[in-house]
C-alpha cells in the first residue's frame, strides 16, 4: 500500500478511507464535514464573536460562530447527494434531507461544542454521529461512525467506522492527513475531568472522586468535552464525568450530539462510557435534546464509577 516515496503517515483522509475499503457514500460522508470543518476553524479564527440574539431548544444564547457553523455544516450535507435526515443541537427539528433512505445515512451534530470558550481562546469541537438510513431517534450502539474535529493548537480529526480510532491532522494545505492509528486506552488512567458543581454531586459521585484523588490522580477539566475527551482519548488513559446533580437528574451533554459519539469512540479504543447506571450506547433516545449523566474513559475507572454509584446512589 502506498505510492513510492509516500510514507504511510502523509496519507490523507479520504485515500484512507478508500484503502479502508469503506463503502462510497460513507466516504463521501465524512470527507464533506471533513471539508465544512475548514471553513469553521477559519470563521474561529477570524469571525464575529458577539451574540447571535436567538436561544437554542437548550435555552441557551447562540453565538453568531454557533449559527454560522450549524449553516456551514447543514449546506454541505444537504448538497452531499448521501443524507437521509440531520438534526443539530443548534436546531429544533430533524431536517429531512431526502425521503430516499437506501444507501443513505442520518447525521446528528453538535456543529461547534463549548463555542463559549472560543472569546477566551480555549479550544473547541464539531462532534458528529453517523446512522446508516433515516432514524435518528435509535441508541447509539447503531451508529456506523462518529467523528470529531478538534480545533486547538492544531486541528485534528478523530473518527471511526467500528474497526478502531485514527487521527488525522491539517496540515499546512488544510488537508488531513493521518497522525495515529488504531489508538487505544489503557485499563486504568490517571487524570480526571470532572463536570458540574462538587457541591451538588450525589454521595456515589462524591465518594468516587475522593476515592480517584486518593490514587493520585490529576485534574484536568478545560470545559470543552472535545478537548477534555481528547486529552483522555490521546493519553490513553483518564476518565471525563458530567454526572447526575442535585436538581439535575441527567447532568448536562446531550445524548445525541455529544454522548453517543463519544461513547463510540471511546468504546472503539477499548474505553467504556456509562451513565453510571448502564451503558451509554445502549440509552434509547426519546426526544432529540435528551441528555443523561457521563461517566467515560478508561474502562476499570467506569466500572469503579458504576460501583460507588451503586452502592451509594
Ligand atoms: O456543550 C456543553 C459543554 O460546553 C461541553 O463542551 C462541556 O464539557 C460542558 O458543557 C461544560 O459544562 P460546565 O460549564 O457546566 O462545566
Ligand atoms: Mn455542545
Amino acid at each position: 500500500m502506498g505510492e513510492p516515496g509516500k510514507t504511510k503517515f502523509q496519507i490523507d483522509l479520504r485515500r484512507y478511507l478508500r484503502e479502508q475499503e469503506e463503502d462510497r457514500n460513507l466516504t463521501r460522508l465524512i470527507c464533506e464535514i471533513a471539508d465544512a470543518s475548514k471553513y469553521i476553524v477559519n470563521s474561529i479564527r477570524t469571525g464575529d464573536l458577539g451574540v447571535a440574539g436567538t436561544s437554542n431548544l437548550y435555552g441557551e444564547d447562540q453565538l453568531a460562530l454557533d449559527v454560522l457553523s450549524d449553516r456551514i455544516l447543514r449546506k454541505r450535507l444537504l448538497h452531499s447527494g448521501v443524507v437521509a435526515n440531520i438534526v443539530s443541537e443548534e436546531t429544533s427539528d430533524i431536517i429531512p434531507i431526502s425521503t430516499d433512505c437506501a444507501g443513505k445515512y442520518s447525521v446528528a451534530f453538535d456543529p461547534l461544542d463549548g463555542s463559549s470558550l472560543v472569546d477566551v481562546n480555549l479550544a473547541v469541537g464539531t462532534i458528529v454521529s453517523i446512522y446508516e438510513g433515516c432514524e435518528l431517534l435509535q441508541p447509539g450502539r447503531n451508529q456506523v461512525a462518529a467523528m470529531y474535529i478538534l480545533y486547538g493548537p492544531r486541528t485534528t480529526l478523530v473518527f471511526s467506522t467500528g474497526s478502531g480510532v485514527h487521527e488525522f491532522g491539517m496540515n499546512q494545505l488544510m488537508e488531513y492527513t493521518l497522525l495515529r492509528e488504531n489508538i487505544r486506552m489503557e485499563p486504568r488512567g490517571s487524570i480526571y475531568s470532572p463536570g458540574g458543581q462538587r457541591n451538588l454531586y450525589s454521595p456515589g459521585t462524591e465518594s468516587f472522586v475522593r476515592h480517584l484523588e486518593g490514587n493520585g490522580a490529576k485534574l484536568r477539566y478545560s470545559g470543552g468535552f472535545v478537548p477534555d475527551i481528547n486529552q483522555i482519548l490521546m493519553k490513553g488513559k483518564g476518565l471525563f464525568m458530567y454526572p447526575h446533580l442535585q436538581g439535575s437528574p441527567n447532568g448536562k451533554l446531550r445524548v445525541l450530539y455529544e454522548l453517543n459519539p463519544m461513547a463510540y469512540l471511546i468504546e472503539q479504543a477499548g474505553g467504556a462510557a456509562s451513565t453510571g447506571r448502564g451503558r451509554i450506547l445502549d440509552l434509547e433516545p426519546k426526544q432529540i435534546d435528551d441528555r443523561a449523566p457521563v461517566f467515560i474513559g478508561c474502562r476499570e475507572d467506569v466500572a469503579m464509577a458504576e460501583e460507588f454509584i451503586r452502592t451509594q446512589g
